[in-house]
């Protein structure tokens, strides 16, 4: 497990939207900050840059292949809706291209603060949509699949933790919880963190001297550290993998 820090995200400077910070990790209040100044530059979803999207659309791909055959298997009533939950939903487009390829989801997504779900909201009841971090959600809702995509990084290990294991406790029976990782590290030699950390020295240096400041954006994790997470909080049955249409983007899932 490493830590990473950013400087700026879809084209946005954090200087220009924040006070970074090079040890605590950013805040609900700095990612609403962020996806305000978002909302001033974008007017839609597709007004984004392309690649980020077609990394979104390769998200979204997986989940639906993921779901529909999950919910064949399952097998359930016409009218036995498959309840999805989403955590950190961000901005909601890989919600958005769900609901677009399966308008009979039931769909609940979460995000710490309202301000990132300007363009979601309308594609959702309100009642599906909740606030904050930890995320409080209706402790009688079950799910058949519950979802982070490209959250975990920002997550500490001891709250990643704990939060698998709330979320674990909401699937229902043969549900399984997915982690997208958009941050995936390949290995992590002893000589790899030596190396890493006198980088993050150097940025250390360049921050606190005002030449380059840098935010503490959260950790890379390995597929040790995935699986080793996964077992701690009680799955039995674990696969992984990489999405096909986009390599550097690992999946976990625990059942
Ligand atoms: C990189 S964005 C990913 C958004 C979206 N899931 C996607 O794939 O495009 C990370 C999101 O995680 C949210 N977030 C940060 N800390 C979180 C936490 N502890 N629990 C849930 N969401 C969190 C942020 O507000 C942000 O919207």
């Amino acid at each position: 497990m490493r830590r990473f820090y950013q400087e700026s995200w879809q084209g946005i400077p954090f200087t220009k939207i924040s006070h970074l910070s090079f040890f605590h990790l950013a805040g609900s209040k700095f990612y609403s900050t962020f996806y305000e100044e978002m909302f001033a530059r974008y007017s839609s979803w597709e007004a984004l840059p392309l690649e980020w999207r077609e990394n979104k659309h390769c998200t979204a791909d997986w989940l639906i292949n993921r779901i529909k055959q999950h919910r064949k298997a399952l097998n359930l009533a016409p009218n036995e809706p498959y309840r999805v939950l989403s955590i950190g939903c961000g901005i909601g487009y890989v919600e958005k291209l769900l609901l677009d390829a399966m308008p009979d989801l039931e769909l609940h997504v979460n995000e710490p603060s309202t301000v990132g779900l300007k363009w979601l909201r309308s594609y959702l009841p309100a009642e599906h949509v909740y606030i904050g971090i930890p995320p409080t959600f209706p402790s009688d809702i079950y799910y058949n699949l519950i979802y982070l995509s490209a959250v975990d990084y920002t997550i500490s290990t001891r709250d990643l933790i704990n939060l698998l294991e709330n979320l674990r406790a909401q699937l229902e029976p043969a549900g399984e919880v997915v982690i997208l990782s958009s941050s995936f590290l390949q290995e992590d030699s002893i000589i790899g963190s030596f190396v890493n950390a006198i980088k993050i020295l150097i940025r250390g240096v360049l921050h606190y001297l005002g030449v380059r400041p840098q935010q503490f954006w959260g950790w890379r994790r390995t597929r040790k550290d995935y699986w080793q997470l996964l077992k701690q909080v009680g799955f039995f049955q674990v696969e992984d993998g990489f999405l096909e249409k986009s390599p550097e983007t690992y999946w976990i899932v625990g059942k």
